[in-house]
């Protein structure tokens, strides 16, 4: 069933840790060319040069995507050097959690720059490429993969805002699909549970520790189950549209 994505590309925000990190990597190994996304140089040049050593095919690209221009210059770039694209995976994002009622307005404007700004205008600047790559390549469909989360589809008391901003990466999406999938570009959306990445280490110390009470006892996922999901998604045969996916650990009850 499953299609490699030799002669495709790929382009993936937020690649330099956790799902990003590993979803790039995972779509290299299925043979895509890989454009990796984020503001830390250093790790992107450490991922790629592990993936090169494969045979992949990967292009640096350090990029602030809450930036309109710099975000356009990562699907421009990804186009021009790596000749099309395929795929993007709208990953990059931060989780900022904490009451509401004093909480630093900075936090708030940080997560919707990020969550929803960035992940609009990489899905801007994409979209004409995805619909000329439906049309023209050989798999004749093209996939835009947006990772939401568990609280893009239940909103909880000290989440809000981060739950405001996956809600609007569900809508978007859902909106998104409707409008382009009669054109063989596919809009997923992910939700993830807990995972263990670097997402929640930029959480104030207080907000760290009521985390970590909420979480106690849950073995979470690894960066590698979503990325496993996204691969599935991707790798579908054209008919086969897998338009949403909610992936909890298992011992995650809410
Ligand atoms: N971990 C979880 O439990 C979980 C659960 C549900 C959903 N998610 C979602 O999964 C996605 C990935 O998160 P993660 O868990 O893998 O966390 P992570 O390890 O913190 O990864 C976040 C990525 O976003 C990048 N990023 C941050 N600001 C950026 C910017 N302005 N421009 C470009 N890239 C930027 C970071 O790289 P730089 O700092 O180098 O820019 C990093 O590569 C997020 O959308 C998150 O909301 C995660």
């Amino acid at each position: 069933m499953t299609e490699r994505l030799d002669g495709t590309v790929a382009l993936v925000t937020g690649a330099s840790s956790g799902i990003g990190a590993a979803t790039a990597a995972l779509l290299a190994r299925q043979g895509a060319a890989v454009a990796v996304a984020a503001r830390r140089r250093d790790r992107l040049d450490a991922l790629a040069a592990g993936l090169r050593e494969d045979g992949s095919t990967v292009l640096v690209l350090r990029s602030d995507v809450t930036d309109e221009e710099q975000a356009k210059e990562a699907v421009d770039r990804t186009v021009a050097e790596l000749g099309r694209l395929d795929t993007l995976v709208n990953n990059a994002g931060v989780m900022l959690l904490g009451p509401a009622v004093d909480a630093p307005l900075s936090e708030w404007r940080r997560m919707v720059e990020l969550n929803v700004l960035g992940l609009l205008y990489c899905a801007h600047a994409a979209l004409p490429h995805l619909l000329a790559a439906a049309e023209d390549s050989p798999r004749r469909v093209a996939d835009m993969v947006n990772i939401s989360s568990v609280a893009g589809r239940v909103a909880r008391s000290g989440s809000g805002v981060y739950n405001l901003t996956k809600h609007g990466v569900g809508a978007f999406s859902e909106a998104l699909r409707q409008e382009v999938t009669g054109r063989h570009v596919r809009v997923s959306l992910v939700e993830p549970g807990a995972v263990a990445t670097e997402l929640a280490g930029h959480n104030r110390p207080e907000v760290l520790e009521t985390m970590r009470t909420r979480f106690a006892g849950v073995e979470r996922m690894q960066a590698e189950d979503i990325a496993d999901a996204v691969t599935y998604i991707v790798t579908r045969p054209r008919h086969v549209a897998v338009n949403e996916l909610l992936i909890r650990p298992t011992e995650q009850e809410g």
